[in-house]
């Protein structure tokens, strides 16, 4: 049975949809089986963001008129996609409760996230709904870290269990939250801080999510030690493995004359 982990937050615009890819894709680095359902359906970003052209969307499944085999997409970097349609027109007819039925077709898959609409409307918090497990992410600002308590009192009282909150978007500016601020603000763990870099836009403008655009970056490792904590396998950071590899550069030389 898979785990389904509803990346949420208060405000919109905070780097869900981000983290949502870039878990999935250093989850499938890591050898797990993932998927990312884009249950934002008004706003919907997962497939633009990966670049998946599809025909049928969960809002067919939701209407009841597409089966699941024909809404989940193999990407190309080792996980599967659900996408949402982009077109208005496909908008009439979903049912957010057919949801609950989506869910028992991931028997293949170890981890599914779901991308959540910002704030607790009905779209939103069907996608909390649906998570039995919850990772916020939030700004190191006052506004968004209010807005992710406040999420986190409607996720206990749904009884959900809350992995953390993923800082996003950090410039290191005195005038931010620190991360024991947020911990004590929100009530809940920090288990992840990335920081504010224009490498995600690059990786956006050629549908790679950071992890896949340049696995080095501190984004990126930042992304595969929280997968890595998610699936409880060891982290093991680029730079140790480059310095393991090079021990053995005497061979390569040798193997070269
Ligand atoms: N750490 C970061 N540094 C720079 N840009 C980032 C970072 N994280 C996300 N972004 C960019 O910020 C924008 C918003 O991110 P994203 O779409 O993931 O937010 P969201 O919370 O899913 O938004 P929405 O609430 O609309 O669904 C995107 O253009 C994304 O590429
Ligand atoms: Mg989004």
């Amino acid at each position: 049975m898979a785990r389904f982990i509803t990346v949420a937050s208060g405000k919109g615009g905070v780097g869900k949809t981000t983290a949502a890819v870039n878990l999935a894709t250093a989850l499938a680095a890591l050898g797990k089986k993932a998927a990312v359902i884009d249950a934002n359906v008004t706003t919907p970003h997962v497939g633009i963001s990966v670049g998946v052209a599809h025909e049928k969307t969960l809002n067919d499944f939701l209407k009841g008129e597409a089966a699941f085999e024909e809404i989940a997409y193999n990407h190309l970097l080792g996980f599967r996609v659900i996408p949402a349609a982009l077109s208005l027109d496909n908008l009439p007819g979903v049912d957010f409760s057919r949801l609950e039925e989506l869910k028992t077709k991931f028997d293949d898959d170890e981890i599914v996230l779901i991308d959540s609409a910002p704030c607790f409307g009905k779209e939103g918090l069907a996608a909390i709904k649906l998570g039995d497990e919850i990772i916020f992410v939030t700004e190191p600002y006052h506004i968004s870290v209010a807005d992710v308590r406040r999420a986190g009192l409607i996720a206990n009282m749904l009884n959900k269990k809350i992995l953390g909150v993923i800082v996003n978007n950090a410039l290191k500016e005195n005038y931010e939250m620190s991360t024991t601020e947020i911990a004590a603000l929100t009530n809940m763990d920090v288990i992840g801080y990335l920081e504010s870099d224009s490498n995600h836009l690059k990786g956006l403008a050629v549908k790679a999510p950071l992890v896949a655009y340049n696995r080095a970056l501190p984004n990126s490792q930042e992304y595969l030690r929280i997968a890595a904590s998610l699936a409880g396998v060891p982290y093991i950071p680029e730079k140790r493995k480059r310095r393991f590899w090079g021990m053995f550069s005497f061979l390569r030389r040798r193997t070269a004359v």
